[in-house]
């Protein structure tokens, strides 16, 4: 873990870092978070998750308690107190501190902003990308508005976990009409027989992946042909490659699905190729 924490105002050590037990990230989970990878020191993708934490604030009507600028010069403060190099910053804001009532605090009533680091080895995540992982699938339980990164996560949890007792890497979440919905903290895509980049359109029921939005533009401009459609499992097993984007994971191969191979169960070459190209564009 980082060995330093800002919250509200203040650098910490972070085994001491806390917030009031009245916080509404605690009492509600109303708070949301962003996360970027750091790679040599440096954000990637950094405005777009910016843009993306303004509008989960927007939608949640949560105050800003920073601006961007502030928040920039806080994170690299950050990632300079605890020497990361390889890893992530974890941003999360909630409604702040307010006796314990479902509405609204009163206004004026100061959102809490913590900051956190993470060391990742990037090396091993890549060794990982060359083995491929494997992926279960699992009805998705979650609200209806997966577009906005709060940390109601419940269900990504419990998804996660039965991914882990099933020695799988993550659970693809499958809505009501038997369509993926994307994994339980990253996007999910296809590349279908024919050569075509599947991934569901960026609706209200996933989150509007960072990765996902940067690797569509990569990859189109190399001229992939994209279906931004929703697919199914079923579609996932014909599929000649499967895969998966996240922040920390870039591009990182999906070679079973719920025990059965993608294609020949071993991660395949557009998938390579689109882990390059993302780590060449960021
Ligand atoms: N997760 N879908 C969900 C539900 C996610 O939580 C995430 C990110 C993504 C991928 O978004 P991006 O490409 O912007 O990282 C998709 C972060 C990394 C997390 O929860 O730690």
């Amino acid at each position: 873990m980082s060995r330093i924490a800002y919250v509200n105002g203040r650098f910490q050590r972070h085994d001491l870092a806390a917030v009031h037990i009245e916080d509404r990230g605690f009492q509600f989970a109303d708070a949301i978070y962003e996360v970027w990878a750091v790679r040599k020191g440096e954000l990637l993708d950094a405005e777009g998750h910016f843009d993306r934490l303004d509008r989960s604030l927007g939608e949640l009507r949560i105050p800003h308690p920073a601006t961007r600028a502030a928040l920039t010069i806080l994170i690299r403060e950050l990632i300079r107190r605890n020497r990361i190099s390889d890893g992530l910053v974890y941003l999360q804001i909630s409604r702040g501190r307010a006796r314990r009532d479902h509405g609204f605090p009163p206004p004026g009533t100061r959102p809490t902003l913590v900051l956190t680091t993470k060391r990742l080895d990037l090396d091993a995540v890549a060794r990982r990308a060359e083995q491929g992982v494997s992926v279960i699938s699992v009805p998705d339980q979650r609200w209806a508005r997966c577009d906005i990164k709060t940390v109601n996560l419940l269900p990504n949890t419990l998804a996660k976990q039965a991914a882990r007792d099933a020695g799988a890497y993550e659970a693809w979440q499958v809505d009501a009409d038997g369509f993926v919905t994307e994994g339980t903290s990253s996007n999910a895509w296809i590349l279908t027989a024919d050569g075509a980049l599947v991934t569901r359109p960026a609706d209200h029921a996933i989150l509007h992946g960072i990765t996902r939005a940067t690797l569509i533009r990569t990859a189109t401009a190399a001229g992939y042909r994209l279906e931004e459609r929703p697919f199914t499992i079923a579609e996932a097993l014909e599929a000649r490659e499967a895969f998966l984007t996240s922040a920390t994971n870039f591009v990182m191969p999906v070679t079973r699905i719920d025990g059965r191979p993608v294609a020949n169960g071993e991660p395949g070459s557009v998938s390579a190729e689109l882990r390059q190209a993302y780590l060449a564009a960021v």
